[in-house]
């Protein structure tokens, strides 16, 4: 709920799904969260006061915008066991098609239209697609890091590997993965067996590194290369 410029972080990553073409969300939140679900309900009483104050029109209408967005969804995270966990407690919302995750530090500029991009490259080739971000070699180990193949495409590349915050002599590449996914449902069935990994927590990376070599059932696994300047608050 950190604010940025004038709304709350999340409501930027809601509306960037929203422009990506994504209308049904859904959280995966924990605890200490309940803000967010607050934030996205209506609020009755304070739309009643900014109706009766013609003065304030501009800003019932923005407070009415971060309620109907989209059909928000939340579904709790009991225990902090990870993003591949995290991903796996929405199995049941999402059933059997491709969705997106979006990591909720992770901001991109309102401008940029990375997610509506990986979601063509997800329908013209199936299987998952992660954003990639070249950073600095000394930074790799904060992110998670893709080995990776050129395409014909511009900015799209295979990836052929895939490790969680390895230490940046062993690192593939420099190529970080940033919140961004668009993901096949078959990663569900990868992540029921996935074990902990780095830091004890089940891994997304480790689920879609196992989908690479599996690629007959879980499809490719494509990279889309953002060269804009994402701002990650944590
Ligand atoms: C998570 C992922 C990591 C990715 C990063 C992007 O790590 O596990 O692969 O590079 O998000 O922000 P976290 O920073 O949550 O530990």
């Amino acid at each position: 709920m950190l604010p940025v410029v004038d709304k709350p972080a999340i409501q930027y990553v809601v509306e960037e799904a929203v422009r990506a073409g994504l209308s049904d969300l859904l959280f995966v939140t924990g605890r200490g969260k309940t803000s967010i679900e607050d934030h996205f309900d209506r609020v009755y009483e304070l739309e009643d006061k900014l109706e009766g104050d013609t003065g304030k029109a501009g800003l019932l209408e923005r407070v009415q915008a971060a309620t109907e967005l989209a059909t928000i969804h939340y579904v709790r995270q009991g225990e902090p066991k990870g993003l591949g966990h995290a991903v796996l407690c929405g199995a049941q919302h999402i059933g059997d098609e491709p969705f997106a995750v979006m990591l909720g530090d992770d901001l991109v500029d309102e401008r940029d239209t990375l997610l509506t991009y990986m979601v063509d490259v997800q329908q013209r080739h199936g299987g998952c697609v992660v954003a990639l971000m070249e950073v600095p070699a000394d930074q790799i180990g904060l992110y998670g890091c893709a080995a990776v193949a050129a395409t014909d495409e511009t900015d799209v590349v295979r990836v052929t590997g895939l490790v969680e915050k390895p230490p940046p002599e062993e690192a593939p590449s420099n190529l970080a993965i940033i919140g961004r996914y668009v993901l096949a449902p078959e990663i569900f069935e990868v992540l029921r067996t996935t074990l902990p990994g780095r830091g004890g927590e089940i891994q997304l990376t480790d689920a879609i590194e196992a989908l690479i070599d599996r690629s007959a059932d879980g499809g490719p696994v494509h990279g889309v290369i953002f060269r804009g300047s994402p701002l990650r608050h944590r």
